[in-house]
């Protein structure tokens, strides 16, 4: 298996391990993702998912280049369908993702990071769209989800050059949340325990909500954001919440 799910505690690790290709998205991997995922939204007692590649020198070099050599136009299609599909379901989990980019993050492994909720990087990281130098664009999700995060006039420069950008840069455009010194993993689960003792089902709907900004006029995304936030006020964990306050007591949310 190139795909390795762990689980501890209430965090899962899905990592990459494929070092000797830079952990290179082969379609066999795509599809492990694919399972592994699948596997994570059914874990009990996960509240959230770090993303890693193994070894100390990429995340994800991104697609594997041996295998696109001269397929046919559909079969090209649908491998940017599946991988497409595959870093969807990041989106739909019921828990937040955190791509933790220790070295290489480019095409395909960028896309992965930028499915993810959020991004950690490394001081020795590096992004890059460079499928333009294949005469190629982004097929995972990457001219979709860039501008949406930081903006079509420097998403475009980054996927028309192709150029790479350091985890200093990537950090101050927005790129990623934070970068960190030392053990990436030690400080991806730091991360994810600043948020995972809030309501599952109360932080799935923050995050559908965000999620639509970018595709809805102002205001139905307004009319999105009343509906969701009632959705939450009519949770137990809502009520359990504002009791707390009250109380003036820590809440015990209960995902419900
Ligand atoms: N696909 C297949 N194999 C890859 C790979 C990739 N994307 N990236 C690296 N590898 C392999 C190399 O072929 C090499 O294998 P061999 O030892 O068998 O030759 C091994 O990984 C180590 O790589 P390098 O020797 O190249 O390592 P380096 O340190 O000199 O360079 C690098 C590192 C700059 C990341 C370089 O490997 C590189 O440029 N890789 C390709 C990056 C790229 O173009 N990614 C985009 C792919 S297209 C895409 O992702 C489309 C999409 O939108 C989905």
């Amino acid at each position: 298996m190139s795909v390795e799910l762990t689980h501890e505690n209430d965090l899962a690790v899905l990592s990459l391990n494929r070092p000797e290709a830079l952990n290179a998205l082969s379609f066999a991997i795509l599809r492990e993702i694919g399972e592994a995922l699948d596997a994570v939204a059914g874990m009990p007692g996960v509240r959230a998912l770090l993303v890693t590649g193994a070894g100390d020198k990429a995340f994800c070099a991104g697609a594997d280049i041996k295998e696109l050599r001269e397929r046919r136009l559909i079969d090209q299609k649908r491998g940017a369908e599946l991988g497409q599909s595959v870093f969807a379901k990041l989106d739909r989990l019921p828990m937040a993702s955190v791509a933790l980019v220790n070295g290489y993050a480019f095409g395909g492994g960028a896309e992965l990071a930028l499915a993810c909720t959020f991004r950690l990087a490394s001081p020795a990281a590096i992004f890059g769209l460079p499928e333009i130098k294949l005469g190629l664009i982004p097929g995972y999700g990457g001219t979709q989800r860039l501008p949406r995060l930081i903006g079509e006039g420097r998403a475009l420069e980054i996927i028309m050059t192709g150029r790479a950008v350091t985890a200093d840069e990537a950090e101050r455009i927005g790129l990623v949340n934070k970068v960190v010194e030392g053990d990436l993993r030690e400080a991806g689960a730091k991360f994810a325990r600043s948020f995972t003792r809030y309501s599952l089902p109360v932080m799935e709907f923050a995050r559908r909500a965000v999620q639509r900004a970018a595709d809805l006029p102002l205001a139905a995304g307004l009319e999105t954001e009343a509906e969701l936030s009632t959705l939450a006020y009519r949770t137990e964990d809502a009520e359990e919440g504002m009791r707390a306050f009250e109380e003036k007591r820590k809440p015990e949310f209960r995902d419900g």
